[in-house]
């Protein structure tokens, strides 16, 4: 089976122009499955748009949330739409639509292997210690001239109104894959989250403001569930907009990343989407 991998395609910023790339270059390397591990789009009408022109390129379409996918606008939010709203309506509602399918709403089985998956969240178990911050940055998500978005546009209401601590948002969605894994039947699995499992995946750089944003990238303990179970082969990940090629025991841990057009390390468009398609054969 003939997997290609891609993941933080950001398509609101990025704009057609790379969704036509990506669609050009997914066909050519003809993959059985296309799989985008998050951040596809903000808003309802592009990721659509953005999921139907991916199913036109692949046979089967298999996507997680990325957290810009269930942002919501302060107007949302007053009208009840949070990012549980996002997560467990909006998005399935838009991937049945497109004929994707969104791994947070359930595992597949396709040709005998088994892809679970989710958004993840950040538990703060990824910051790095030795970093002279208060931890009350950490739940603001503003250190210096820093701002992490995520504390301003997502927000998971704990039922009474207010926004889980980004810990209980992690369990809960670490618990839901631990669900989903346990329901595949299959001897082969392929795990695929948005957020990172792995200290190795998170690009350390001797940058204060760089340090910080590390504590949002991901979760140590959801490496812990994914090495726990001995069928997943592949785990893949995104939301780092930086490349990464890991062996974690059995497990291939890859993260290919499109990310922000000023990000890219390729002199156009097509060189950077070529970079970001990873095609594995299991
Ligand atoms: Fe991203
Ligand atoms: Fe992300």
């Amino acid at each position: 089976m003939r997997l290609a991998i891609t993941s933080d395609i950001h398509i609101d910023l990025n704009g057609d122009v790379v969704l036509e790339a990506l669609c050009a270059r997914v066909r050519a390397v003809k993959p059985d499955v296309l799989i985008v591990a998050g951040d596809i789009a903000t808003g309802a009408q592009t990721y659509l748009a953005t999921l139907l022109a991916l199913k036109a390129c692949a046979p089967e379409l298999l996507v997680v949330a990325g957290n810009h996918d269930v942002w919501t606008s302060p107007k949302a939010k007053a009208a009840g739409v949070d990012s549980w709203t996002w997560l467990d309506k909006l998005l399935p509602a838009l991937c049945v639509e497109a004929g994707a399918h969104l791994l947070d709403a359930g595992p597949v089985e396709l040709g005998g292997i088994g892809f679970a998956g989710s958004l993840g969240w950040f538990d703060l178990t990824m910051r790095e210690h030795t970093l002279d911050v208060p931890f009350e940055s950490y739940r603001t998500g503003r250190f210096g001239g820093v701002m992490w978005n995520d504390m301003r546009f997502a927000h998971f209401d704990d039922g009474d109104g207010r926004g889980l601590i980004s810990e209980a948002i992690a369990e809960r969605l670490r618990a839901r894959l631990s669900g989903h894994l346990r329901e595949l039947k299959a001897t082969r699995v392929v795990a695929v989250t948005h957020m990172l499992a792995w200290d190795r995946q998170v690009a350390r750089r001797d940058r204060p403001g760089w340090s910080f944003v590390n504590a949002f990238m991901g979760s140590l303990k959801m490496g812990e569930l994914l090495e726990a179970d001995k069928r997943i082969e592949l785990a893949v990940a995104g939301h780092t907009h930086i490349a990464s090629d890991h062996r974690i025991g059995r497990i291939r841990a890859l993260v290919t990343p499109l990310g922000y057009a000023r990000e890219w390390r390729a002199p156009d468009v097509t060189g950077a989407v070529e970079r970001a398609l990873a095609v594995v054969d299991l």
